[in-house]
């Protein structure tokens, strides 16, 4: 089976397609014919060890996927040979086949496609948990969102509109806010991509101010950190939940604490992956639950790009150069 391998940290033009043997499941595992895998920032971080997690060279990247069971390993009856399941994998999804745990596997409701099926555990798991249990998100609040048109910002938007709160999206681009506008934002503002001045951190902080009519936002969702951090928590509302999800900019922001005791407000940090091996039993049913939430249409994963796995390298390039939207999806 070919699988696209990074043998050596560096660039995405650098991972290389080749011919591996099939991985041949161990206890309590399953081999799975993979359809489509889905692409996270993650990945990027990855293949220029600058991830927390460390697989061992040469690995594939893809942390989710969704394609046919093939093979059973001992002692797993669930799923079986021929089902079609959604797992989350960590890495070695940019592969024909993958190894997955069967408990980390779910049925894939029938009638979805297996591009939108591997989008959104990652992104999707990440806002709920973010949203539902650090923030306590409520109806009726105002919940602003950076990077709203990248993989957990659109999760956000979409999960922040459904609990039915008052959504303001900000993103890098017109067209990125449009694409929030259209999964549920209220809302919405563009700010710079790049290094921001200080006149342009005051705008984005005045831009939220003015959108949650001068009282600043309840809850603020940052998967972006950067010179986009202090501005936004300057525009947080009394009492708010200012949520660290990640540093896409590059630079993990370092904040005056004195912002937090003038606004009454708490920084909440969320670690989706942690979060979930420390309680596998409510992440896997909060998975069920946005499964179920997008088998019924409630959520609606936007894939924006199918790259073929002997172009996989693209794939990630894609969000290393801030030109993905929703998810990039690599389709062996
Ligand atoms: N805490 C957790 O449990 C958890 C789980 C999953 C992911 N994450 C983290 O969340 C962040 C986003 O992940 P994702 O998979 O949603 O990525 P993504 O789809 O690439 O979205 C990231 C967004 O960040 C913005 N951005 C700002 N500066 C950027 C830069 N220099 N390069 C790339 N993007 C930049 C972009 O929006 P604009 O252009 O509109 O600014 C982009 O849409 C990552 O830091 C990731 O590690 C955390």
């Amino acid at each position: 089976m070919k699988a696209a391998l990074c043998t050596h940290y560096g660039p995405p033009e650098e991972l290389e397609v080749k011919d591996v043997p099939s991985p041949r499941p161990g206890k309590g595992q399953v081999a799975i014919t993979v359809r489509a895998c889905g692409v996270n920032f993650p990945d990027v971080l990855l293949i220029q060890d600058k991830y927390q997690f460390k697989p061992a060279l040469p690995f594939a990247p893809g942390g989710e996927i969704a394609g046919i069971v093939k093979e059973a390993g001992e002692g797993v009856t669930n799923p079986k040979p021929g089902d079609a399941v959604i797992a989350s994998i960590g890495h070695g999804g940019f592969a024909e086949e993958a190894l997955a745990d069967a408990a980390r596997c779910i049925a894939m409701p029938e009638g979805l496609d297996f591009a939108v099926a591997s989008s959104f555990f990652i992104t999707y798991g990440t806002s709920w948990h973010a949203l539902r249990d650090r923030a306590v998100l409520k109806s009726g609040e105002t919940l602003a969102v950076l990077g709203a048109a990248g993989g957990v910002g659109l999760a956000a938007v979409e999960i922040g509109h459904a609990i039915g709160a008052r959504v303001i999206a900000g993103a890098s681009t017109a067209e990125k806010v449009e694409l929030a506008k259209a999964h549920g934002a209220d809302d919405g503002f563009v700010y710079p991509a790049g290094r921001l001045s200080k006149e342009q951190q005051k705008a984005l902080s005045e831009d939220i101010k003015r959108l949650t009519g001068g009282n600043g936002a309840d809850v603020l969702f940052d998967p972006v950190g950067g010179d986009y951090a202090e501005p936004a928590l300057r525009a947080m509302n009394w009492g708010g939940r200012y949520l660290v999800i990640g540093f896409a900019a590059g630079e993990i922001p370092r904040v005056p604490l004195n912002l937090t005791l003038l606004k009454g407000c708490s920084i909440v940090g969320v670690f989706w992956g942690a979060a979930v091996a420390r309680d596998p039993k409510k992440g896997f049913a909060d998975l069920h639950e946005i499964t179920r939430w997008i088998a019924e249409g409630r959520l609606k994963p936007h894939v924006s790009a199918r790259i073929p796995l002997a172009r996989a390298g693209e794939a990630i390039r894609l969000l290393m150069d801030r030109k993905a939207q929703g998810k990039v999806v690599v389709v062996p």
